[in-house]
Protein backbone atom coordinates (compact mmCIF):
# COMPACT_ATOMS: atom_id res chain seq x y z
CA UNK A 1 0.00 0.00 0.00
CA UNK A 2 1.51 3.53 -1.05
CA UNK A 3 2.00 5.61 2.13
CA UNK A 4 3.29 9.78 2.13
CA UNK A 5 6.64 10.67 3.61
CA UNK A 6 5.18 12.32 5.92
CA UNK A 7 3.33 9.45 7.24
CA UNK A 8 6.76 7.39 7.54
CA UNK A 9 8.31 10.50 9.61
CA UNK A 10 5.47 10.50 11.94
CA UNK A 11 6.21 6.20 12.14
CA UNK A 12 9.90 7.18 13.00
CA UNK A 13 8.95 9.36 15.46
CA UNK A 14 6.40 7.41 17.10
CA UNK A 15 8.56 4.25 17.39
CA UNK A 16 11.17 6.46 19.03
CA UNK A 17 8.31 7.44 21.59
CA UNK A 18 7.89 3.54 22.06
CA UNK A 19 11.26 2.58 22.58
CA UNK A 20 11.82 5.49 25.49
CA UNK A 21 8.29 3.95 27.46
CA UNK A 22 9.47 0.95 27.04
CA UNK A 23 13.27 1.17 28.96
CA UNK A 24 11.29 3.10 31.98
CA UNK A 25 8.05 1.85 32.83
CA UNK A 26 6.21 3.41 35.71
CA UNK A 27 4.33 1.28 37.90
CA UNK A 28 1.86 4.02 38.69
CA UNK A 29 -0.60 2.88 41.44
CA UNK A 30 -3.70 0.79 39.43
CA UNK A 31 -5.34 -1.90 40.03
CA UNK A 32 -3.42 -5.09 39.21
CA UNK A 33 -4.89 -7.69 37.14
CA UNK A 34 -7.73 -6.59 34.55
CA UNK A 35 -10.83 -8.36 33.51
CA UNK A 36 -12.88 -8.12 30.65
CA UNK A 37 -16.03 -10.37 29.20
CA UNK A 38 -16.66 -11.80 26.02
CA UNK A 39 -18.57 -14.22 24.57
CA UNK A 40 -18.71 -17.14 22.05
CA UNK A 41 -21.30 -17.04 19.07
CA UNK A 42 -22.47 -19.78 16.98
CA UNK A 43 -22.49 -18.05 13.30
CA UNK A 44 -25.60 -19.56 11.01
CA UNK A 45 -23.73 -21.13 8.21
CA UNK A 46 -26.54 -20.94 5.92
CA UNK A 47 -26.00 -16.84 6.03
CA UNK A 48 -22.22 -17.33 5.30
CA UNK A 49 -22.63 -18.88 1.69
CA UNK A 50 -21.73 -22.75 2.80
CA UNK A 51 -18.23 -22.09 3.09
CA UNK A 52 -15.75 -24.26 4.30
CA UNK A 53 -13.50 -24.14 7.33
CA UNK A 54 -10.20 -23.70 5.64
CA UNK A 55 -8.66 -26.74 6.69
CA UNK A 56 -5.95 -26.95 4.65
CA UNK A 57 -4.94 -23.74 6.26
CA UNK A 58 -4.51 -25.34 9.02
CA UNK A 59 -2.59 -28.47 7.50
CA UNK A 60 -0.32 -25.84 5.89
CA UNK A 61 2.14 -25.45 9.02
CA UNK A 62 4.07 -22.30 8.20
CA UNK A 63 1.24 -20.13 6.62
CA UNK A 64 -0.10 -17.27 9.33
CA UNK A 65 -2.78 -18.36 10.87
CA UNK A 66 -6.39 -18.09 9.63
CA UNK A 67 -8.37 -16.99 12.70
CA UNK A 68 -11.47 -15.73 11.38
CA UNK A 69 -11.67 -18.05 8.20
CA UNK A 70 -11.64 -21.34 10.39
CA UNK A 71 -14.21 -20.00 13.26
CA UNK A 72 -18.19 -20.51 13.18
CA UNK A 73 -18.15 -19.82 16.97
CA UNK A 74 -16.56 -16.47 17.67
CA UNK A 75 -14.89 -15.49 20.80
CA UNK A 76 -15.67 -11.69 20.69
CA UNK A 77 -14.51 -9.04 23.45
CA UNK A 78 -16.10 -5.61 23.07
CA UNK A 79 -13.34 -2.58 22.17
CA UNK A 80 -13.50 1.16 22.50
CA UNK A 81 -11.76 3.67 20.29
CA UNK A 82 -11.58 6.40 17.98
CA UNK A 83 -14.61 8.97 17.92
CA UNK A 84 -16.47 7.13 21.32
CA UNK A 85 -17.10 4.83 19.15
CA UNK A 86 -17.92 1.16 20.41
CA UNK A 87 -17.32 -2.56 18.39
CA UNK A 88 -18.92 -4.96 19.98
CA UNK A 89 -17.34 -7.88 17.43
CA UNK A 90 -13.71 -8.10 17.86
CA UNK A 91 -12.15 -11.64 17.31
CA UNK A 92 -10.04 -12.42 20.76
CA UNK A 93 -6.85 -14.31 18.55
CA UNK A 94 -3.60 -15.72 19.99
CA UNK A 95 -2.41 -16.14 16.87
CA UNK A 96 -2.22 -12.90 15.44
CA UNK A 97 -0.44 -9.92 17.42
CA UNK A 98 -2.33 -6.45 15.86
CA UNK A 99 -5.48 -4.79 16.90
CA UNK A 100 -7.37 -3.34 14.24
CA UNK A 101 -10.97 -2.68 13.78
CA UNK A 102 -13.63 -0.77 11.18
CA UNK A 103 -14.59 -4.44 9.61
CA UNK A 104 -18.55 -3.37 9.90
CA UNK A 105 -18.84 0.64 11.23
CA UNK A 106 -15.69 2.21 9.86
CA UNK A 107 -13.32 3.91 12.42
CA UNK A 108 -13.57 7.63 13.10
CA UNK A 109 -10.69 9.71 14.06
CA UNK A 110 -11.49 11.03 17.25
CA UNK A 111 -10.05 13.58 20.32
CA UNK A 112 -7.00 11.08 21.24
CA UNK A 113 -6.56 9.53 17.15
CA UNK A 114 -3.32 10.72 15.54
CA UNK A 115 -2.48 9.06 12.07
CA UNK A 116 0.92 7.38 12.07
CA UNK A 117 0.77 5.61 9.11
CA UNK A 118 -1.26 2.09 7.29
CA UNK A 119 -1.36 -1.21 8.15
CA UNK A 120 -2.14 -4.58 6.42
CA UNK A 121 -2.59 -8.09 7.76
CA UNK A 122 -2.98 -11.69 6.13
CA UNK A 123 -4.77 -14.43 7.53
CA UNK A 124 -4.33 -17.20 5.51
CA UNK A 125 -7.37 -16.61 2.95
CA UNK A 126 -7.97 -12.56 3.24
CA UNK A 127 -6.88 -10.25 5.52
CA UNK A 128 -7.25 -6.39 6.53
CA UNK A 129 -6.04 -3.29 5.82
CA UNK A 130 -6.17 0.52 6.11
CA UNK A 131 -4.83 3.71 7.97
CA UNK A 132 -3.14 3.06 11.21
CA UNK A 133 -3.96 5.68 14.19
CA UNK A 134 -2.49 5.81 17.80
CA UNK A 135 -5.74 6.13 19.80
CA UNK A 136 -7.13 5.71 23.52
CA UNK A 137 -8.36 2.00 23.72
CA UNK A 138 -10.45 0.17 25.99
CA UNK A 139 -11.20 -3.21 26.63
CA UNK A 140 -13.06 -4.27 29.77
CA UNK A 141 -11.63 -2.53 31.99
CA UNK A 142 -8.59 -1.74 30.77
CA UNK A 143 -7.54 1.37 29.07
CA UNK A 144 -4.41 2.35 27.14
CA UNK A 145 -3.84 6.23 26.58
CA UNK A 146 -1.70 5.32 23.29
CA UNK A 147 -2.35 2.28 21.56
CA UNK A 148 -1.74 1.53 17.51
CA UNK A 149 -4.40 0.55 15.97
CA UNK A 150 -5.85 -0.41 12.42
CA UNK A 151 -8.91 0.79 10.55
CA UNK A 152 -9.65 -1.31 8.11
CA UNK A 153 -11.34 0.08 5.07
CA UNK A 154 -10.62 -2.98 3.36
CA UNK A 155 -11.42 -6.73 4.90
CA UNK A 156 -11.61 -10.02 2.38
CA UNK A 157 -12.32 -13.16 3.77
CA UNK A 158 -13.74 -13.19 6.73
CA UNK A 159 -17.25 -14.01 5.62
CA UNK A 160 -17.63 -16.91 7.61
CA UNK A 161 -17.40 -14.93 10.70
CA UNK A 162 -19.52 -11.88 10.03
CA UNK A 163 -20.32 -9.33 11.30
CA UNK A 164 -16.57 -8.84 12.28
CA UNK A 165 -15.52 -5.35 13.58
CA UNK A 166 -11.83 -6.48 13.91
CA UNK A 167 -9.79 -8.35 15.45
CA UNK A 168 -7.68 -8.24 18.98
CA UNK A 169 -4.32 -9.96 18.34
CA UNK A 170 -2.54 -11.32 21.40
CA UNK A 171 -0.24 -13.65 19.96
CA UNK A 172 3.68 -13.05 21.47
CA UNK A 173 5.57 -9.69 21.46
CA UNK A 174 7.19 -9.24 18.24
CA UNK A 175 5.31 -11.30 16.26
CA UNK A 176 3.54 -8.44 14.19
CA UNK A 177 6.79 -7.38 12.10
CA UNK A 178 5.91 -5.19 9.30
CA UNK A 179 1.94 -5.43 9.80
CA UNK A 180 2.06 -1.36 10.73
CA UNK A 181 3.68 -0.76 8.01
CA UNK A 182 7.00 0.37 8.19
CA UNK A 183 7.88 -0.97 11.75
CA UNK A 184 9.59 -3.85 12.65
CA UNK A 185 7.31 -4.62 15.06
CA UNK A 186 4.61 -2.77 17.77
CA UNK A 187 3.48 -3.08 21.05
CA UNK A 188 0.41 -5.36 21.03
CA UNK A 189 -2.29 -3.81 23.87
CA UNK A 190 -0.38 -6.20 26.64
CA UNK A 191 2.76 -4.36 25.89
CA UNK A 192 1.12 -1.26 25.98
CA UNK A 193 -0.57 -1.89 29.58
CA UNK A 194 2.51 -2.28 31.29
CA UNK A 195 4.41 0.12 29.26
CA UNK A 196 2.04 2.51 30.47
CA UNK A 197 2.26 1.28 34.08
CA UNK A 198 -1.31 -0.05 34.13
CA UNK A 199 -0.35 -3.52 34.67
CA UNK A 200 3.04 -5.01 36.20
CA UNK A 201 3.14 -7.94 34.24
CA UNK A 202 2.84 -9.09 30.84
CA UNK A 203 0.24 -11.39 31.09
CA UNK A 204 -2.74 -12.47 30.49
CA UNK A 205 -5.51 -15.73 31.11
CA UNK A 206 -7.83 -16.93 28.51
CA UNK A 207 -11.10 -18.55 29.04
CA UNK A 208 -13.10 -19.46 26.28
CA UNK A 209 -17.12 -19.52 27.35
CA UNK A 210 -18.36 -22.88 27.16
CA UNK A 211 -21.55 -24.10 25.13
CA UNK A 212 -23.56 -26.64 26.34
CA UNK A 213 -22.83 -29.98 25.07
CA UNK A 214 -26.70 -30.88 24.75
CA UNK A 215 -27.93 -28.06 23.53
CA UNK A 216 -25.13 -25.92 21.76
CA UNK A 217 -26.05 -22.59 24.40
CA UNK A 218 -23.48 -20.65 25.67
CA UNK A 219 -23.31 -21.39 29.32
CA UNK A 220 -20.48 -19.40 31.01
CA UNK A 221 -19.05 -16.38 29.95
CA UNK A 222 -15.25 -16.04 28.73
CA UNK A 223 -13.09 -13.96 30.18
CA UNK A 224 -9.59 -12.62 29.27
CA UNK A 225 -7.59 -10.83 32.45
CA UNK A 226 -4.51 -8.49 31.57
CA UNK A 227 -1.73 -8.46 34.30
CA UNK A 228 -1.97 -11.97 35.30
CA UNK A 229 -4.47 -14.98 35.70
CA UNK A 230 -7.81 -15.47 37.47
CA UNK A 231 -7.79 -17.44 40.39
CA UNK A 232 -11.00 -17.75 40.64
CA UNK A 233 -11.41 -19.61 37.67
CA UNK A 234 -9.36 -22.43 38.30
CA UNK A 235 -8.61 -25.10 40.50
CA UNK A 236 -5.32 -26.79 41.40
CA UNK A 237 -2.03 -24.96 40.13
CA UNK A 238 -0.80 -23.73 37.03
CA UNK A 239 1.38 -25.70 34.68
CA UNK A 240 4.16 -23.47 32.89
CA UNK A 241 5.84 -24.62 29.46
CA UNK A 242 8.22 -22.94 28.08
CA UNK A 243 7.87 -21.52 24.42
CA UNK A 244 8.98 -23.68 21.52
CA UNK A 245 11.75 -21.28 19.27
CA UNK A 246 11.20 -19.48 17.98
CA UNK A 247 9.72 -17.38 20.48
CA UNK A 248 8.64 -14.24 18.85
CA UNK A 249 6.49 -16.74 16.54
CA UNK A 250 3.40 -18.49 18.26
CA UNK A 251 2.17 -19.52 21.67
CA UNK A 252 4.14 -23.18 20.88
CA UNK A 253 5.24 -25.91 23.81
CA UNK A 254 5.53 -28.96 24.07
CA UNK A 255 2.78 -31.77 24.19
CA UNK A 256 4.17 -34.73 26.75
CA UNK A 257 1.33 -37.69 25.94
CA UNK A 258 -1.53 -38.33 24.21
CA UNK A 259 -4.47 -41.29 24.53
CA UNK A 260 -7.71 -41.67 23.62
CA UNK A 261 -9.62 -43.78 25.77
CA UNK A 262 -7.15 -46.77 26.43
CA UNK A 263 -5.21 -46.45 22.94
CA UNK A 264 -1.66 -44.58 24.14
CA UNK A 265 -1.04 -42.84 21.14
CA UNK A 266 1.87 -41.02 21.89
CA UNK A 267 4.68 -41.20 25.07
CA UNK A 268 7.53 -39.02 23.19
CA UNK A 269 6.76 -34.67 23.57
CA UNK A 270 5.43 -33.28 20.64
CA UNK A 271 4.74 -29.53 19.75
CA UNK A 272 0.97 -28.07 20.40
CA UNK A 273 0.29 -24.84 20.21
CA UNK A 274 -2.96 -22.52 21.22
CA UNK A 275 -4.99 -20.27 19.30
CA UNK A 276 -8.16 -18.91 20.38
CA UNK A 277 -8.55 -17.23 16.68
CA UNK A 278 -9.63 -20.82 15.53
CA UNK A 279 -12.20 -23.39 15.97
CA UNK A 280 -11.29 -26.90 15.69
CA UNK A 281 -9.30 -29.16 17.85
CA UNK A 282 -6.41 -30.21 16.17
CA UNK A 283 -4.60 -33.29 15.89
CA UNK A 284 -1.43 -34.51 14.64
CA UNK A 285 -2.99 -35.85 11.30
CA UNK A 286 -1.97 -39.70 12.29
CA UNK A 287 -3.51 -40.07 15.42
CA UNK A 288 -6.62 -38.48 13.73
CA UNK A 289 -6.48 -41.66 11.13
CA UNK A 290 -5.53 -43.39 14.08
CA UNK A 291 -8.97 -43.06 15.83
CA UNK A 292 -10.92 -43.16 12.15
CA UNK A 293 -9.60 -46.58 12.03
CA UNK A 294 -10.38 -47.70 15.40
CA UNK A 295 -13.76 -47.16 14.98
CA UNK A 296 -15.64 -48.95 11.90
CA UNK A 297 -17.61 -46.43 9.52
CA UNK A 298 -15.83 -43.29 10.70
CA UNK A 299 -15.09 -40.95 8.15
CA UNK A 300 -13.38 -37.90 6.80
CA UNK A 301 -16.08 -35.28 5.69
CA UNK A 302 -15.07 -34.24 1.87
CA UNK A 303 -16.69 -31.05 1.45
CA UNK A 304 -19.41 -28.29 3.52
CA UNK A 305 -18.56 -26.24 6.60
CA UNK A 306 -16.85 -29.12 8.88
CA UNK A 307 -14.60 -30.14 5.44
CA UNK A 308 -11.91 -32.51 7.05
CA UNK A 309 -13.04 -33.14 10.30
CA UNK A 310 -14.00 -36.77 11.44
CA UNK A 311 -17.78 -37.85 11.09
CA UNK A 312 -18.24 -41.00 13.21
CA UNK A 313 -21.48 -43.46 11.97
CA UNK A 314 -24.53 -42.31 13.64
CA UNK A 315 -24.95 -45.37 15.96
CA UNK A 316 -21.81 -43.63 17.65
CA UNK A 317 -22.90 -41.43 20.49
CA UNK A 318 -20.86 -39.63 23.20
CA UNK A 319 -21.67 -42.09 25.73
CA UNK A 320 -19.88 -44.91 23.39
CA UNK A 321 -16.78 -43.07 22.53
CA UNK A 322 -13.75 -42.84 25.10
CA UNK A 323 -12.10 -39.48 26.25
CA UNK A 324 -8.93 -38.10 24.91
CA UNK A 325 -6.16 -37.03 27.64
CA UNK A 326 -3.80 -34.72 26.80
CA UNK A 327 -0.49 -34.65 29.29
CA UNK A 328 0.64 -31.44 29.55
CA UNK A 329 3.72 -31.13 32.05
CA UNK A 330 2.85 -33.44 34.86
CA UNK A 331 -0.95 -32.90 34.40
CA UNK A 332 -3.46 -35.25 32.43
CA UNK A 333 -6.36 -32.56 30.59
CA UNK A 334 -9.74 -34.91 29.60
CA UNK A 335 -11.58 -33.84 26.58
CA UNK A 336 -14.59 -35.73 27.30
CA UNK A 337 -16.49 -37.32 23.89
CA UNK A 338 -19.42 -35.01 24.53
CA UNK A 339 -17.02 -31.88 24.34
CA UNK A 340 -15.74 -33.10 21.10
CA UNK A 341 -18.95 -33.87 19.50
CA UNK A 342 -20.30 -31.38 17.43
CA UNK A 343 -24.40 -30.88 19.85
CA UNK A 344 -26.92 -32.31 17.51
CA UNK A 345 -29.10 -29.30 17.87
CA UNK A 346 -26.69 -27.09 16.08
CA UNK A 347 -26.78 -29.53 12.91
CA UNK A 348 -29.62 -27.29 11.64
CA UNK A 349 -27.05 -24.05 11.52
CA UNK A 350 -24.10 -26.18 10.56
CA UNK A 351 -26.21 -27.43 7.54
CA UNK A 352 -25.41 -31.19 8.54
CA UNK A 353 -27.76 -34.37 8.36
CA UNK A 354 -28.34 -36.95 11.04
CA UNK A 355 -26.32 -39.20 8.69
CA UNK A 356 -23.23 -39.16 10.95
CA UNK A 357 -22.10 -38.37 14.11
CA UNK A 358 -19.85 -34.90 13.42
CA UNK A 359 -16.88 -33.87 15.61
CA UNK A 360 -14.95 -30.77 15.47
CA UNK A 361 -11.81 -32.87 15.16
CA UNK A 362 -9.49 -32.44 12.64
CA UNK A 363 -5.42 -32.47 10.98
CA UNK A 364 -3.61 -30.15 12.52
CA UNK A 365 -0.70 -31.10 10.43
CA UNK A 366 2.12 -33.81 10.23
CA UNK A 367 3.61 -34.28 14.14
CA UNK A 368 1.41 -31.11 16.51
CA UNK A 369 -1.42 -30.39 17.84
CA UNK A 370 -3.51 -26.79 18.01
CA UNK A 371 -5.36 -26.19 20.85
CA UNK A 372 -8.98 -23.87 19.03
CA UNK A 373 -11.95 -23.14 20.89
CA UNK A 374 -13.57 -26.45 20.83
CA UNK A 375 -10.30 -27.46 23.17
CA UNK A 376 -9.79 -23.99 25.23
CA UNK A 377 -13.32 -24.55 25.95
CA UNK A 378 -11.46 -27.31 28.77
CA UNK A 379 -8.82 -25.42 29.50
CA UNK A 380 -7.92 -21.98 31.24
CA UNK A 381 -4.75 -21.26 29.25
CA UNK A 382 -2.52 -18.70 30.36
CA UNK A 383 0.29 -16.23 28.71
CA UNK A 384 3.65 -14.76 29.87
CA UNK A 385 5.31 -12.82 26.97
CA UNK A 386 8.25 -12.00 29.23
CA UNK A 387 8.98 -15.53 30.72
CA UNK A 388 7.85 -16.84 27.14
CA UNK A 389 5.75 -19.51 28.69
CA UNK A 390 2.22 -20.85 28.20
CA UNK A 391 0.26 -21.72 31.38
CA UNK A 392 -2.47 -24.25 31.78
CA UNK A 393 -4.85 -24.89 34.64
CA UNK A 394 -8.16 -26.94 35.10
CA UNK A 395 -11.24 -25.10 34.97
CA UNK A 396 -13.71 -24.65 38.10
C1 LIG B 1 -25.97 -27.68 2.59
O1 LIG B 1 -25.55 -29.01 2.29
C2 LIG B 1 -25.94 -29.48 1.03
C3 LIG B 1 -25.44 -30.90 0.85
O2 LIG B 1 -25.73 -31.67 1.98
C4 LIG B 1 -25.37 -28.60 -0.09
O3 LIG B 1 -25.87 -29.02 -1.32
C5 LIG B 1 -25.79 -27.15 0.18
O4 LIG B 1 -25.14 -26.31 -0.76
C6 LIG B 1 -25.40 -26.73 1.57
N1 LIG B 1 -25.88 -25.37 1.82
C7 LIG B 1 -25.11 -24.44 2.39
C8 LIG B 1 -25.73 -23.10 2.58
O5 LIG B 1 -23.97 -24.65 2.75
C1 LIG C 1 -7.60 2.72 2.49
O1 LIG C 1 -6.47 3.02 3.30
C2 LIG C 1 -5.26 3.06 2.56
C3 LIG C 1 -4.14 3.22 3.58
O2 LIG C 1 -4.29 4.36 4.36
C4 LIG C 1 -5.30 4.17 1.55
O3 LIG C 1 -4.10 4.17 0.80
C5 LIG C 1 -6.49 3.94 0.62
O4 LIG C 1 -6.61 5.04 -0.25
C6 LIG C 1 -7.76 3.79 1.43
N1 LIG C 1 -8.83 3.39 0.53
C7 LIG C 1 -10.02 3.91 0.58
C8 LIG C 1 -11.03 3.37 -0.41
O5 LIG C 1 -10.34 4.77 1.38
C1 LIG D 1 10.56 -30.09 23.67
O1 LIG D 1 10.78 -31.47 23.46
C2 LIG D 1 11.97 -31.77 22.73
C3 LIG D 1 12.00 -33.25 22.44
O2 LIG D 1 11.87 -33.98 23.62
C4 LIG D 1 13.16 -31.29 23.53
O3 LIG D 1 14.34 -31.54 22.82
C5 LIG D 1 13.01 -29.79 23.78
O4 LIG D 1 14.07 -29.34 24.61
C6 LIG D 1 11.69 -29.48 24.45
N1 LIG D 1 11.55 -28.02 24.49
C7 LIG D 1 11.01 -27.34 25.51
C8 LIG D 1 10.98 -25.87 25.39
O5 LIG D 1 10.53 -27.91 26.47
C1 LIG E 1 -22.26 -48.88 13.66
O1 LIG E 1 -22.33 -48.86 12.22
C2 LIG E 1 -21.15 -49.34 11.59
C3 LIG E 1 -21.31 -49.19 10.08
O2 LIG E 1 -21.81 -47.95 9.75
C4 LIG E 1 -20.88 -50.78 11.97
O3 LIG E 1 -19.69 -51.24 11.35
C5 LIG E 1 -20.78 -50.90 13.47
O4 LIG E 1 -20.65 -52.25 13.85
C6 LIG E 1 -22.00 -50.29 14.15
N1 LIG E 1 -21.75 -50.26 15.57
C7 LIG E 1 -22.65 -50.60 16.45
C8 LIG E 1 -22.24 -50.50 17.90
O5 LIG E 1 -23.76 -51.02 16.15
Amino acid sequence: MPRSSVHKMRAVALLATCLAVTVSPSYAAGPKILKTKFTSTLVDISSAGGKALGFSKVNAGNEPDAPATNAILKAVATVEAGNNQEFTEVLIDTGSAILWVGGEEAYEPGPNSKLIGDFSIGYGIGGAGGPAYTDRVKIGDAVVNSQIIGAANATSGLALVKPIDGILGLGPANSNSGQIIGFNSTPTFIESLVNEGVIHEPVFGIEISSLDAGSGNQITTGEITFGGIDEDRIVGDVVWLDQLPPINFRWSFNVTSFSFGTRQLSTDTMPGRTDTGVLLIGLPFDFLFDVLRSIPGTTIVSDGVLGGTLAFPSNVTADSLPPFNLGLGDQLFELPASKYLVPKPLYTSLNLTEDFTYSWLGSAGQGSFMLGQKWLENIYTAYDMEGHRVGFAHLK
